[in-house]
């Protein structure tokens, strides 16, 4: 019987989501639909919950949902726990298991696609909420030295960081950057709202891996700025490609090549 997934998040229907789990299905020869599903908002739990009465294997959770996942999960993986959010949904005999995949796939494409190695690495990772919170510990499990955590409001860096209570992790203003770093994360939403976020120049040099968790068509004003600073610059498509593929085996038990994921989702951006 052909197993069912599906992403769920609001908007939806821009997700890339079903054309990647199409084609690792098509890869690997696993028999499974994916579709997208808009929840109503407010309406994600009776959503999930119809879904499992239908009989669908899994659901991938995305904006504004993770959240939400992670309390109406009745399992949570440690990768999971340690983000706070859940976007990855297993349905198993009425258990509703959530896990996280951002953070392995931001690493996975830094590390394995980019070629920029993590170990020893002085990260500043420009945000502090959901999106942020998933990767550190990821980026830390890859070996970096230290993550210094940037935020507009403060005080949320500041929580996010005695959340963690690793002496590698720390935060500071936009305005107390004063050294270039190896790689910068930017894990806000500013790009969403093409705005750019008021990182000091002297982040970038010309080893700096500067990578938007955002993909978009255009270069977001974060790459260009960074860009026009020296750095290297990287958007989030392998990031979305390699959570899909860590998701993917999280649910089948069989890891697809992401290789030639690329060129497909770049024509059909
Ligand atoms: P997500 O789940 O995508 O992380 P979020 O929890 O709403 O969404 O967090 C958004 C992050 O982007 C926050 O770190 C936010 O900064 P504040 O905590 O100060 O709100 C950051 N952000 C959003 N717009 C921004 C902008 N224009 N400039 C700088 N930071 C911005």
């Amino acid at each position: 019987m052909t197993d069912r997934y599906c992403v769920i998040g609001n908007p939806i229907a821009h997700s890339k989501s079903p054309i990647i789990h199409a084609a690792f299905a098509a890869q690997t020869g696993q028999d499974l639909t994916y579709q997208h599903e808009l929840a109503p908002l407010g309406g994600f739990d009776a959503h999930v919950h119809g879904l499992m009465a239908a009989g669908v294997r899994g659901a991938n959770v995305t904006v504004p949902f993770k959240l939400d996942a992670a309390r109406l999960a009745t399992r949570l993986s440690a990768r999971a726990q340690a983000a706070g959010a859940v976007n990855t949904l297993s349905f198993q005999d009425g258990d509703i298991v959530g896990d996280n995949t951002d953070g392995a796939g931001l690493v996975a494409d830094i590390v394995r696609n980019a070629g920029v190695d993590l170990l020893g690495a002085r990260v500043l990772l420009l945000g502090a909420g959901g999106a942020a919170r998933g990767v550190v510990l990821p980026i830390l499990e890859a070996g970096a030295a230290g993550v210094v955590v940037a935020n507009r409001t403060r005080a949320t860096a500041d929580a996010m960081v005695a959340a963690f209570a690793d002496a590698r992790v720390t935060a500071c203003e936009y305005a107390d950057v004063d050294a270039v770093f190896d790689v910068v994360v930017n894990a806000t939403s500013a790009s969403l709202a093409g705005e750019l976020v008021p990182v000091p120049p002297v982040a970038f040099g010309a080893g700096t891996l500067a990578y938007d968790m955002m993909y978009a068509a255009a270069p977001t004003p974060f790459m260009v700025f960074a860009a026009s600073h020296g750095a290297q610059v990287r958007d989030g498509l392998g990031m979305l490609v390699e959570q899909a593929a860590e998701a993917f085996a999280v649910w089948r038990g069989v890891r697809p090549d992401t290789a030639p994921m690329f060129s497909l989702l770049r024509q059909s951006a």
